[in-house]
C-alpha cells in the first residue's frame, strides 16, 4: 500500500537498546522548507538532531472546554480555537517534513456521551474546517486521511471528508490522519472481524495468526507505529487512542491546553523525545552482562 515501504522499514530497523542519538536515522528530515518556520520555531529546530526525528507523531488534543471555560466562553469557542491549532501544527509538521501526523479529533465516546448539540457543532466545525483549509493543505503538500468508524458520521460530513481526501490524495508531504468516531478497542474489534473472515475464507487455522496479521487489519495498516504520543492539558491517560500502535511510543504530556498548542510546542515535544532512550524491551549499551557473569550470579532461594 502507498507509503508503507520505506517508512515502515525505517521505524522497524531502529536498533534495539540504543538511545535516539545513537540509533541512526529514524527518519531524516528534508530541510527544504525549514526557512518557512517562524524565527522562534527555527531556534528550537536548530537544537534538534535532524537524523533522528520521529517518523510518526500522534496527538490527543485535549482541553478545548477548559480553554473556553477559563475565559468564561462557551465550550464551542474552545473547539473553534482548537481547529486553528490543528491547521497551524499541521503546517509546522509539513515544514519539518514529518511524514505522519495523526490527530484524535472525535472519539466514539465523544459521539455517544457528549450532548447532541456539541456533537452537531463538532460535525459542522469539521465540515467548515475542511472547506476552509484544503487549499492550505495543497499549498503545504499535505495529504488528508481518516481512521475510525467514519461510515457512521452524517452523510454530508462524509461527503466533505471524501472530497478533501481526494483533492489532497496526490500530495507527497505530511499525511495528516484525523481519527474520527474513533476508538482503539473498536478498531481492534473491527480488525478481528475482518481477520476472522479472511481466515475462514482461506481455511487458515487460528494458531497461524501473527502480530503482522493483526497489524494488516488495523485502520493504520499502511502507517508506521507512532514514535511519539503527545497529550495536551495534563491528563495522564491514553483515552482509547491507538492502543495497539502505541506499544513502544514515547509519551509526552504537556499542561498546555490544545487551543494554545502551536508548532513550536510540537518542536519542543520532539526535542524531549530526542532526549529519551528507546529500548523496545532491550537494554542500553552500558548495562548488559556477559554470559559468564550471568552464570556466576547466586540466585537466592525465595
Ligand atoms: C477535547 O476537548 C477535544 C475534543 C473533544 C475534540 C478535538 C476537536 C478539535 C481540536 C476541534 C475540531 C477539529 C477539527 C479537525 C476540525 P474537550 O472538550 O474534551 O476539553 P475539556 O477536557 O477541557 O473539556
Amino acid at each position: 500500500m502507498r507509503g508503507a515501504g520505506p517508512s515502515k522499514r525505517a521505524a522497524r530497523d531502529a536498533p534495539i537498546g540504543k538511545s535516539c542519538h545513537k540509533a541512526g536515522p529514524l527518519y531524516s528530515a528534508s530541510t527544504s522548507r525549514i526557512h518557512e518556520l517562524s524565527a522562534e520555531e527555527r531556534a528550537v529546530y536548530a537544537t534538534l538532531k535532524t537524523d533522528c526525528l520521529p517518523e510518526h507523531v500522534a496527538i490527543i488534543m485535549d482541553g478545548n472546554g477548559r480553554w473556553a471555560g477559563s475565559r468564561s466562553l462557551k465550550r464551542f469557542l474552545g473547539h473553534q480555537q482548537g481547529a486553528k491549532s490543528v491547521q497551524l501544527v499541521t503546517e509546522t509538521a509539513s515544514r519539518i517534513g514529518l511524514p505522519w501526523l495523526t490527530l484524535y479529533a472525535f472519539s466514539l465516546e465523544n459521539n455517544l456521551r457528549r450532548p447532541r448539540a456539541e456533537v452537531n457543532f463538532l460535525m459542522r466545525l469539521l465540515k467548515i474546517y475542511l472547506e476552509n483549509n484544503v487549499q492550505r493543505m495543497m499549498d503545504n503538500n499535505v495529504r488528508i486521511r481518516y481512521i475510525g468508524r467514519t461510515h457512521e458520521l452524517p452523510r454530508e460530513v462524509q461527503d466533505k471528508m471524501a472530497w478533501a481526501a481526494e483533492t489532497t490524495e496526490r500530495n507527497t508531504g505530511t499525511t495528516l490522519t484525523l481519527a474520527l468516531n474513533y476508538g482503539g478497542r473498536s478498531e481492534i474489534v473491527d480488525a478481528f472481524r475482518s481477520l476472522a473472515a479472511e481466515l475462514a475464507r482461506k481455511h487458515i487455522p487460528p494458531e497461524r495468526i501473527t502480530e503482522a496479521d493483526i497489524n494488516r487489519h488495523l485502520y493504520t495498516a499502511h502507517m508506521p507505529d507512532p514514535d511519539l504520543l503527545i497529550r495536551t492539558s495534563g491528563e495522564m491517560r491514553v483515552s482509547n487512542y491507538l492502543l495497539w500502535q502505541i506499544a513502544y511510543a514515547e509519551i509526552y504530556v504537556t499542561d498546555r491546553l490544545w487551543p494554545d498548542f502551536r508548532g513550536i510546542h510540537l518542536l519542543e515535544a520532539v526535542a524531549d523525545f530526542q532526549r529519551r532512550e528507546r529500548r523496545f524491551g532491550g537494554l542500553s549499551d552500558s548495562v548488559g552482562i556477559t554470559d559468564e557473569e550471568a552464570e556466576h550470579v547466586n540466585i537466592a532461594a525465595s
